[in-house]
């Protein structure tokens, strides 16, 4: 039975609860993040809309909280993340944004992006960037992060044990305070990896999980790690 059907029988026979996790797939959510989404989802990529939801909120939250450093992306693609993250960079940050683009990786990726492509994504999808692009075009373990203070970080470039554990060491070290870091494919089946990552970064690091998020239509979660505060943790 489709799920709005089974809803509403469900509720008919007052045997709806409330906490049932049933997804109404037939939502068509509106307004400016829903547009925003829309018009970036020709873009090859794996950013979905529950994604642009969170770092929507949580970006907006730092800059009305007067939160504010650089913004890191580790594999951007063809850019479908970084049009979203770029919405909320302010004047006087940088948006910092690593990727191996045409050389190859221990990954391998379809149709792969370019610097100019990504840029001119940018200067399509995010004219009104208040803030600085610098691209580098290298592995992550290449890249100089010197005199960054970083607010917000993306990670979801290379996918194994020891370039996620980097990821993750590497945008710690330079995380501001009140600084989140978004983690990809946290339990995804087939990048068994990250998790342990993951796992071993929070093991070491003295980061919790502020968020962990099951996405609709992903197979693996997006977790948001911090190392403020202390009783903060949530599952969503
Ligand atoms: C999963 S895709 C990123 C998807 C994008 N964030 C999105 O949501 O649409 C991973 C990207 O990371 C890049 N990549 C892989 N290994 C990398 C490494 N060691 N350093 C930097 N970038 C890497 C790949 O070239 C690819 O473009």
């Amino acid at each position: 039975m489709p799920p709005r059907a089974l809803r509403a029988y469900r509720g008919a026979r007052g045997r709806w609860d409330r906490n049932d996790p049933l997804f109404d797939v037939d939502a068509e959510p509106g307004g400016p993040l829903a547009l925003l989404y829309e018009s970036v989802t020709h873009l090859p990529g794996y950013f979905t809309y529950d994604d642009t939801v969170a770092f929507s909120l949580l970006m907006a939250t730092q800059n009305i909280s007067g939160v504010s450093g650089d913004v890191l992306e580790i594999g951007s693609y063809h850019g479908r993340s970084t049009v979203i993250i770029a919405q909320h960079v302010k004047r006087g940050e940088r948006l910092i944004v690593c990727d191996t683009f045409e050389e190859a990786t221990e990954d391998t990726y379809p149709d792969p992006p370019s610097p100019d492509g990504l840029r001119r994504t940018l200067s399509r999808f995010a004219p009104d960037m208040g803030g600085t692009l610098e691209i580098h075009a290298c592995r992550s373990d290449e890249m100089n992060l010197d005199g960054a203070s970083l607010r917000f970080v993306h990670i979801d470039g290379g996918h194994s044990h020891d370039v996620a554990l980097h990821d993750l060491r590497l945008s710690a070290a330079h995380l501001a305070p009140h600084g989140i870091i978004a983690v990809d494919d946290y339990k995804h089946p087939a990048w068994r990896e990250v998790t342990t990552a993951v796992d071993a970064f929070l093991d070491e690091s003295g980061f919790h999980v502020l968020a962990d998020v099951n996405r609709w239509a992903e197979s693996g979660r997006k977790l948001y790690l911090t190392s403020s505060g202390s009783d903060t943790s949530h599952t969503a």
